[in-house]
């Protein structure tokens, strides 16, 4: 039986999104893919309007033309739809405008009232593709604008925005306040993309659908966890916003720390935004928090040298364009974390992320923990595997189970053996794209899949506390790592501490580099 949790398809009222940043790159690589998209599968509102706001002379026409162009090489299905595009880009009106201009807000008013149409006049959702520091003149602007209303407001009005939500605690409490002058927490939808993949989303679905895994899920059973999130690609063009960033705030603070307290989290009550939000809430403040002499022996920062990936040779970090020489800037970090809670009492949970790494993976690893090896001592030893479930978050996405298997034969020799659930082969190769998901559920009004305000608050002050201990420290060599390799001998020795190792993760056929939007 399929059983639709939260029942049907999400009901979406008509309504028009405004696009901040209309000439950047997210915009023509994931943002109106992603449209085009909800539209070709029919979940777009029956009516709607895309309006790009930017600062460039653009006629509607010639943005539309551009977008065809670019979706020929962004969109996930290829070839792109003429009919489904023709459609859809009828619906797409660009209004020219500099963001701090009260004049221009005024023009984007006309051109919402022009519609027509009441629900597309207030019914708006705001999309800021910009940096961080225009969210709040933007969201004054449109408050004054008399786009965005209050709790009284007739319709909806919600703000979409995109990490880095801040720079430390202190930054991301002053844009938190900055986004909620004029607009309520309630309307501010914050992507962390992570939340848009299948996978990551699964993570509850089957912890709690299943009985069998839940009642393992604790202390008694798990050995210890492993969440790595690899990518082969080196920091590429991206070098300027990277030296300010670091793996920590660009990939601990937001994407790791989500996985984790999805993997760990209690029951929420209800599948509600706010049940579920609790729920992690509760699950970031039980991480123990790090001092300077925890974080030095519990943390390990990386950074990449010239090495070769997939046989293509690769500079190392410090020779990547606008990247300082001497940068101590990491680009990969690992972390024993424990969860003061009564679940997890005493279990650590190792994660790590770093670019350069010889494959782009993601997985969380669960450990459990091993039987007596009393009956097998003599064909085994010690080295009797223990039991393992691997949540393949991607590519490949998947879970596997290891578990020991007698060797056909006389002999009475075990050797591990693996049960492989894929996605491809159970459900067809049906991989939307996460900002399809995301778009969808912001226009759904469904904030389960976007991070609330202290969410983001806990998870800096534990990037802070590691932070704080690295200030002013060079790195030393046993923190650097070859690109092509699985990180720093540091990493190694953070887990050796307890008698633990990396699982390496079955590395899939070398990919290209993912094309990402900068920023
Ligand atoms: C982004 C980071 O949030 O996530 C990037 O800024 C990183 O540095 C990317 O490459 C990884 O996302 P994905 O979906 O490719 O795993």
């Amino acid at each position: 039986m399929v059983c639709h949790l939260g029942a049907r398809r999400k009901l979406v009222a008509p309504c028009s999104i405004v696009i901040f940043g209309a000439s950047g790159d997210l915009t023509t690589r994931k943002l109106v893919p992603a449209l085009y998209h909800l539209r070709k599968e029919n979940q777009m509102p029956p009516e709607f309007r895309i309006v790009g706001f930017a600062r460039r002379e653009k006629t509607d026409s010639s943005w539309r033309e551009e977008l065809r162009q670019a979706l020929d090489q962004f969109s996930r299905t290829k070839p792109v739809d003429e009919a489904v595009w023709q459609e859809f880009s009828s619906h797409l009106t660009y209004c020219q405008g500099d963001l701090t201009d009260p004049a221009a807000y005024a023009k984007l008013e006309r051109q919402l009232s022009a519609f027509g149409s009441l629900p597309l006049r207030q019914n708006l959702l705001f999309y800021l593709a910009t940096t961080p520091s225009q969210f709040a003149p933007a969201i004054e602007q449109l408050h004054h604008a008399g786009l965005i209303g209050g709790p009284a407001a007739t319709g909806w009005q919600r703000i979409v925005v995109e990490k880095p939500f801040g720079h430390d605690l202190a930054s991301a409490l002053r844009l938190n306040d900055e986004l909620t002058r004029y607009a309520q927490e309630p309307q501010v939808f914050r992507i962390d993309h992570y939340l848009g993949k299948e996978t990551v989303q699964n993570i509850l679905m089957f912890r709690f659908a299943n009985s069998i895994f839940e009642r393992l899920w604790n202390r008694d059973s798990i050995d210890h966890v492993q969440i790595t999130v690899g990518e082969s690609q080196g920091v590429g063009q991206r070098g300027g916003y990277y030296e300010e960033a670091g793996a920590l705030r660009d990939m601990v603070q937001n994407h790791l720390l989500q996985v984790l307290s999805l993997v760990t989290m209690e029951p929420p009550v209800s599948l509600d935004a706010e049940a579920i939000r609790d729920e992690k809430v509760k699950l970031l403040k039980s991480i123990r928090p790090l001092g300077e002499a925890e974080a030095a022996r519990q943390v390990v920062r990386g950074q990449y040298f010239a090495g070769t990936i997939g046989g293509e040779l690769r500079p190392g970090y410090r020779q990547e364009p606008k990247v300082k020489p001497d940068s101590n800037v990491e680009t990969y970090a690992a972390l024993k974390l424990f969860i003061d809670n009564w679940r997890w009492s005493g279990v650590p949970f190792y994660l790590r992320t770093g670019k350069c790494l010889p494959s782009s993976v993601s997985e969380v690893r669960i450990q459990f923990r091993p039987t007596p090896y009393v009956l097998f001592a003599a064909q085994c030893g010690q080295r009797l595997d223990a039991n393992s479930l691997t949540l393949r978050l991607q590519p490949n996405e998947g879970i596997s189970l290891r578990f020991n298997g007698k060797v056909p034969g006389p002999s009475v020799a075990v050797r591990p053996v693996r049960m492989n659930f894929t996605y491809d082969a159970e459900f067809g190769a049906y991989t939307p794209e996460a900002y399809e998901r995301l778009l969808l559920e912001s226009m759904a009004g469904d904030a389960t899949l976007f991070i609330r305000r202290d969410e983001v608050e806990i998870a800096w002050q534990i990037v802070d506390a590691i932070r704080h201990g690295w200030a002013g420290k060079p790195l030393a060599n046993r923190e650097f790592y070859a690109a092509g390799t699985w990180g720093p001998v540091a990493a190694d020795d953070l887990l050796a501490q307890a008698g633990h190792a990396w699982h390496e993760p079955l590395i899939p056929p070398h990919q290209p580099p993912s094309v990402r939007p900068p920023g």
